[in-house]
């Protein structure tokens, strides 16, 4: 396995980040986790300019333009020879003395791995996952707003640690205010009384790039979409509950807390139709040319 680090393909043993490195010290450094489908990376644009506005977010300059971290990410899929794939470039803050200030660190440390994406079982798909309402409450925005997309996930690892004692395998975490946000890794969705239900950027989520996707396609497809401030009675009635995320796609949930859900048809219909929008975006892009992503 090769991966992408400081500008260069490097094996696996040799890909290797200092300990003074401030993404390791302190969790200062952003990321996006992207999914490659048939060699495609699926809405690669949108991704990196949610890494360009995380980095600004936090006062980070990513010394490289957004071509050039095109080229990288495709350089590393080929030398894998990787087609299904996740990708995850990280950058950090870089290497400097110990110390918070950010002007330590002369350099962001760049890093791009890309691996074969495992399919998640077949059963979570056609049974759902469950999901609990943990006692972590999501960052506040005005602490440390969830739209960063930072390398620091404590808060939603406390929300994980929970989650597996509870059995369950995703959480939904409440804010301060005791409206839903969003899980550890993915965004909620939730049908009840004919609309599509989710929790709007102002409760303080990360805008998923999924969750994006998924509401253009329901309201293509004639469907009421609300994004609003939601509390947990709101959730629990509800006809469908699903999450989104890069990797997991549209995952149907089958119980939050102790209440049960059948994969409904509205899940299946926004799944089937992400489908058929990833096979779209899939051959437009190869339509351009086999440049853009590296094979024939
Ligand atoms: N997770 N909310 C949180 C906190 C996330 O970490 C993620 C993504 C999402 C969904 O965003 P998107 O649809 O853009 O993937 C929502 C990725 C997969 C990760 O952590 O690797």
């Amino acid at each position: 396995m090769q991966v992408h680090l400081k500008g260069r393909l490097v094996p696996v043993k040799e890909a290797v980040v200092s300990v003074f490195d401030h993404g390791f010290l302190y969790g200062d450094g952003v990321y996006e986790t992207m999914r490659v489908y048939e060699g495609v990376t699926f809405m690669l644009d949108e991704h990196l300019r949610r890494l360009y506005r995380s980095a600004s977010m936090i006062g980070l300059t990513i010394p490289l333009e957004m071509d050039s971290l095109k080229t990288s990410i495709y350089d590393t899929l080929i030398a894998n020879s990787l087609k299904n794939a996740f990708v995850r470039l990280t950058v950090s803050r870089g290497h400097g003395p110990i110390g918070l200030d950010p002007d330590l660190c002369p350099e962001p440390t760049i890093v791009i791995i890309a691996q074969e994406l495992k399919d998640y079982p077949k059963s979570f798909y056609e049974k759902g996952i469950s999901l609990v309402i943990p006692e972590t409450k999501r960052n506040l925005m005005e602490a440390l707003n969830p739209r960063i997309k930072s390398l620091n996930f404590l808060n939603n690892i406390l929300a994980k640690i929970e989650t597996k004692k509870r059995g369950a395998y995703e959480a939904v975490m409440l804010n301060v205010y005791g409206k839903l946000t969003e899980g550890t890794i993915s965004n909620v969705f939730f049908y009840k009384d004919g609309i599509l239900c989710t929790p709007s950027l102002e409760c303080g989520i990360l805008d998923g790039i999924t969750r994006g996707v998924v509401i253009d396609l329901a309201l293509r497809d004639g469907l009421g979409v609300k994004e609003g401030e939601f509390t947990k009675e709101d959730l629990y009635p509800a006809a469908e509950v699903f999450i989104t995320s890069t990797t997991l796609e549209l995952m149907p949930v089958s119980k939050v807390d102790d209440q049960k859900y059948a994969v409904g048809n509205i899940t299946k219909l926004l799944h089937k139709a992400y489908r058929e929008e990833v096979n779209v975006y899939v051959a437009n892009v190869k339509a351009e040319g086999p440049s853009l992503w590296g094979y024939e």
